[in-house]
C-alpha cells in the first residue's frame, strides 16, 4: 500500500485533515484503532470557536452543526454571587457554536465514507517507521492481516496517548508541562440548561461550569480533587454541589437523569518540536491544554490547517517553506493558547491558596468585570485567535 499522507488517529484532527487534503486533490489513508461507534460516541469537548465553525462550512461538513449547534454571542463569570456578562459579539464581532466534538467526528466521517476514500477503524499494532531517513512506512494489522503503508508524510493524529510521539528518536523532543493540584467531575444530563449561556464560576467550595449540549441536554462540570474518587459522588452529591456553586439571583437549577459520569484531569503539556523528518504531530499528540478555556479540540483544528496548508505548498507549487516552519508556525500559537487556558484556569478555581494569592486571584475577576479591554482581551482568546 502507498499514499501520500498516511494520518494515524480519526479524531477531529485527523479528520479534518483528511478532509482538507482531499479538497486540494491530496490523498491519505486514516488508520484508527478505534470502532466507527466508538470514535462516534465519544463524548468530549462542546465549544467550536469562530472560525473552526467557519472551517467546518468552507470544507463541507457545518450542515448540521447550523442546524443543531447553538451560537453563543457571550459567556459569564460568576462569582461573589454577581454574574458578569462577557458580550463576544460586541467586544470583538464574532461568536462561538455549543456542538459537541462527537458529533463534529460524525459529520467528518460521513463526509468521508461518502467520498470513498480510505478510513481503517479497528487497527492494531499500529508502528511507524523510517520517517527520518526518507522511507515513512507505517506497520498495523487490520482484518487479521499485517500491513505496511508506504507515505511520503506522516501525520501523528493520534491524540495524548498515542504512537507516534514516543516514537520519535531519544533526545529530539523536549516537554513542557504543568499538573494541576485538581480535577474536572464532569456530567451530561437530560435537563434542559438552566441559562442560555455557559456559566464559568469561582465559588468557595470550588470551580464550577454550566454548559450544554443542545436545548434538552446539560453538560456541568465541578472541580474536585486530583485523585477524586466517582464512588464518592452520588448523584444528588453533585447536584447539590451544582446548586450551591452556581447559585445567584434568579437562577433555578434544572436537573435530570445523569447519563454520563467521568474525571478529566487538568494538565499543560507542550512538545517541542512537533516535527521529526517525515513525521508531524497533529493536535494533542503535541499538546494539550486544561479544558477552562474549550481550546483542547480547537487547537487539534488549527494544527490540522496548518499542516494541510504546508502540505498543499509542498505538492502544489514544490514549495518547502510551510513544512520546515509547521513546528514554529503552531507552537507560536499553541503556548497563546497554553498561556489563556492556563489564565482562565488559575483565575477560576480554588486550590488552597494563601491568601496574598487567592486576593490576587479576586482582583484579577475584579479587573475582567470591570474593565471592558480586560473583557475584550477574553473574549478576543475565546472566540479563537486566527487560524
Ligand atoms: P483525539 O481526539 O484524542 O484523537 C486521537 C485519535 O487517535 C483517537 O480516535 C484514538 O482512538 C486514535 N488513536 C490513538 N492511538 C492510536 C494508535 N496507536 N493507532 C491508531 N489510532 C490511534 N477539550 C475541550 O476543549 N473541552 C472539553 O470539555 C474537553 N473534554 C475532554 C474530555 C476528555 C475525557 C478528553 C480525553 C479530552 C477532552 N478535551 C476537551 C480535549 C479534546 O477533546 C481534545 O483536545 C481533542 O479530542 C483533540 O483532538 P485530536 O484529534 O488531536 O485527538
Ligand atoms: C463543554 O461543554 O464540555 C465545555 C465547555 C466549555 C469549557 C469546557 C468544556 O471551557
Amino acid at each position: 500500500m502507498r499514499t501520500q499522507v498516511g494520518i494515524i488517529g480519526a479524531g477531529p484532527s485527523g479528520l479534518m485533515l483528511a478532509q482538507l487534503l482531499r479538497q486540494v486533490g491530496i490523498e491519505s489513508v486514516i488508520i484508527e484503532q478505534r470502532s466507527r461507534p466508538y470514535i462516534e460516541n465519544r463524548i468530549r469537548a462542546g465549544v467550536l470557536e469562530y472560525e473552526v465553525a467557519q472551517l467546518l462550512r468552507q470544507s463541507g461538513v457545518g450542515a448540521r452543526m447550523d442546524k443543531i449547534g447553538l451560537p453563543h454571542g457571550g459567556t459569564s463569570l460568576l462569582f461573589g454571587g454577581e454574574m458578569h456578562r462577557i458580550d463576544f459579539r460586541d467586544l470583538t464581532g464574532k461568536e462561538v457554536m455549543v456542538y459537541s466534538q462527537h458529533e463534529v467526528v460524525r459529520d467528518l466521517v460521513a463526509a468521508r465514507v461518502e467520498s470513498g476514500a480510505p478510513l481503517l477503524f479497528e487497527c492494531s499494532d499500529v508502528a511507524v517507521e523510517g520517517f527520518a531517513s526518507g522511507d515513512a512506512k507505517i506497520h498495523f494489522v487490520h482484518d487479521g492481516r499485517a500491513e505496511t503503508l508506504h507515505c511520503d508524510f506522516i501525520a501523528g493524529c493520534d491524540g495524548f496517548h498515542g504512537v507516534c510521539r514516543p516514537s520519535m528518536p531519544d533526545g529530539h523532543l523536549t516537554f513542557f508541562d504543568r499538573v494541576y493540584p485538581f480535577s474536572w467531575l464532569g456530567i451530561l444530563a437530560d435537563a434542559p440548561p438552566s441559562a442560555e449561556e455557559l456559566i464559568y464560576a469561582n465559588h468557595e467550595n470550588g470551580f464550577a461550569l454550566l454548559s450544554m449540549r443542545s436545548p434538552t441536554v446539560s453538560r456541568l462540570y465541578i472541580q474536585c480533587d486530583a485523585d477524586e474518587d466517582l464512588a464518592e459522588w452520588p448523584d444528588h452529591r453533585i447536584w447539590e454541589e451544582l446548586d450551591t456553586r452556581l447559585q445567584h439571583p434568579g437562577f433555578h437549577l434544572n436537573t435530570g437523569k445523569i447519563t454520563q459520569k467521568g474525571i478529566t484531569p487538568m494538565r499543560s503539556f507542550v512538545t517541542e518540536p512537533m516535527q521529526c523528518g517525515a513525521l508531524f504531530l497533529v493536535g494533542d499528540a503535541a499538546h494539550i491544554v486544561p479544558p477552562t478555556g474549550a481550546k483542547g479540540l480547537n487547537s487539534a483544528m488549527a494544527d490540522a490547517v496548518a499542516l494541510s496548508r504546508a502540505l498543499e505548498l509542498h505538492y502544489a507549487h514544490k514549495n518547502h517553506d510551510g513544512l520546515e516552519n509547521y513546528s514554529k508556525h503552531c507552537l507560536r500559537r499553541i503556548w497563546k493558547v497554553q498561556r489563556f487556558s492556563w489564565w482562565m484556569t488559575t483565575m477560576l478555581h480554588r486550590s488552597g491558596e494563601d491568601g496574598f494569592s487567592h486576593r490576587l486571584q479576586l482582583a484579577e475577576l475584579d479587573y475582567v468585570a470591570s474593565s471592558r479591554t480586560a473583557r475584550k482581551s477574553l473574549a478576543e482568546n475565546y472566540v479563537g485567535l486566527p487560524l
